[in-house]
């Protein structure tokens, strides 16, 4: 894992390929708002729910949290093999739980996530964090078309995986479940992922004290935040301590990786199994040749709470009241 963006003392210039998603919203917003943090483009990926619906709301989200110049790029509507799998019943059909958004101005960029990705990464090696955040069909994509990106990326972080058990399945967590041959192919490209799993995102709940100061963020808090929240269904709805914002976690390494622990380890993907499809198979003793992953297993939550609630605090959307 590389230096926190406090540690370099300049920001990290990051690109973030999500599915929007309430909690991959969260993440974007928290990437307007840190100042260790550039968040230079977005690229989407069909999953929460379809590729037209989370490209649009990441467009919002941006447009709320006062950032429509950051290019948004389409990329994979569908996983490499596998039918479509979805996340309606956990982020809604508008997958923003009960958040509406008004249709943001800005349009798509131009052209495919994939080249996207790789053309800009390409372009400045050394320098840009790749965080994936939703399934992984763009990055697997990518890595197909352009092996030298895994040279490329400053580092590779994603928010998918469980060392313990999925929320899919006992075995699988969504982002990995819903495209794990993509996943396997990105575990196996010989760059360093590091994996912010259930393991540690099911800690950093937003429960009623973080709601409370949420209801102080103006705009922000009411229009998306909150509606995001409390619009979670399935098990999040009722989870005790509040719903889990999972993305938000990835984005938060990268500004502050000092709130974190992580291990060393060997990940593969099962592709195969009946009941065990799309199981992050992780191996803490692995031979060091053969670790493939940082696995992020702890993070300190009330610290983690004020970093992501500065930098909602700095969105201008904050300091000004609803229209609703
Ligand atoms: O399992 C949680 C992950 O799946 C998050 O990225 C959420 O947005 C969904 O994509
Ligand atoms: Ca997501």
């Amino acid at each position: 894992m590389t230096d926190g963006a406090a540690e370099r003392g300049t920001p990290a210039r990051v690109l973030l390929d999500c599915d929007p998603g309430i909690d991959d919203a969260f993440a974007i917003v928290f990437g307007c708002g840190h100042p260790g943090l550039d968040l230079a483009g977005l690229t989407t990926v069909s999953g929460n729910v379809n590729l037209g619906t989370v490209t649009g709301n990441a467009l919002s989200v941006l447009e709320l949290a006062g950032r429509p110049d950051v290019p948004v790029v389409p990329g994979s509507a569908r996983p490499l093999l596998r039918p479509t799998l979805d996340a309606r019943e956990v982020h809604g059909e508008g997958g923003l739980g009960a958040a509406r958004l008004p249709a943001a101005q800005a349009r798509p960029a131009p052209g495919h996530a994939v080249d996207y990705l790789i053309d800009t990464i390409g372009a400045a090696p050394g320098e840009i964090t790749l965080v994936a955040t939703g399934p992984l069909t763009n990055i697997a994509l990518a890595v197909r078309r352009e092996p030298r990106l895994t040279g490329w990326v400053r580092d590779f972080v994603i928010m998918g995986g469980s060392a313990g058990r999925g929320n899919v399945t006992p075995a699988a967590e969504f982002n990995i479940a819903a495209d794990p041959e993509a996943a396997a192919i990105v575990f196996e490209a010989g760059w360093r992922v590091t994996m912010v799993g259930l393991d540690v995102t099911l800690q950093a709940r937003a429960g009623p004290d973080v709601q409370d100061r949420i209801r102080k963020l103006g705009r922000l808090g009411a229009d998306l935040l909150l509606p995001g929240l409390l619009g979670y269904r399935g098990e999040h709805a009722q989870a005790a301590g509040g719903a889990p914002v999972h993305d938000v976690c990835a984005l938060a390494l990268v500004a502050e990786p000092g709130l974190f622990g992580c291990a060393p380890a060997r990940v593969d993907v099962e592709t195969a199994g009946r009941w065990t499809s799309g199981m992050t198979v992780t191996d803490f003793t692995a031979d060091p040749a053969a670790r493939n992953a940082l696995v992020a297993m702890t993070v300190d939550v009330p610290a983690f709470w004020d970093l992501v609630l500065d930098a909602y605090a700095a969105i201008p959307a904050a300091a000004t009241a609803s229209r609703s």
